[in-house]
């Protein structure tokens, strides 16, 4: 495997602590909807401030003469958009008093995460100049997470 680029890395290690998060969360045991949340609302705390590093951020040094990049940025916000409709629904059911299913949410979170990893931050990561990588890694380093 080739060295990540820092942007690459960067965003991995996000990814990391978001998806740790729900992981603790699955691990609860079934009768304990308190504890489940807490862990639950973590990872929604942690994962909307990655979004938002994503969108505000990350997202609109996109090249937009380059078709191939807008296609991509198009098919991560779908996806930003059909995991922020998930957790919604999850709210609702927790608000219910019913536990949800998190399966779904980490299957498309997964893969999600998987694309930019793979195909999109290396991109980034080989176009961008130092000066604007520079800019972009320290506006991460601006918002925690964990
Ligand atoms: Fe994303
Ligand atoms: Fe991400």
């Amino acid at each position: 495997m080739t060295e990540m680029g820092p942007i690459t890395l960067a965003m991995l290690k996000q990814h990391q602590i978001v998806n740790k998060f729900l992981e603790d969360s699955e691990k609860i045991s079934e009768d304990d909807i308190y504890q489940f949340v807490k862990l639950f609302n973590l990872f929604k705390w942690n994962l909307n401030k990655h979004l938002f590093i994503e969108e505000e951020n990350i997202f609109p040094v996109v090249d937009s003469t380059n078709k191939k990049e807008l296609n991509q940025i198009q098919g991560l916000l779908n996806d930003h958009k059909d995991i922020r409709k998930i957790i919604d629904n999850f709210d609702e059911e927790i608000g219910d008093g019913i536990r949800p299913n998190t399966s779904i949410l980490r299957e498309l979170l997964f893969k999600h995460e998987g694309r930019e990893i793979d195909d999109f931050y290396p991109i980034l990561d080989k176009r961008l100049t130092s000066d604007k990588r520079k800019e972009i890694l320290e506006k991460i380093k601006e918002i925690r997470l964990g």
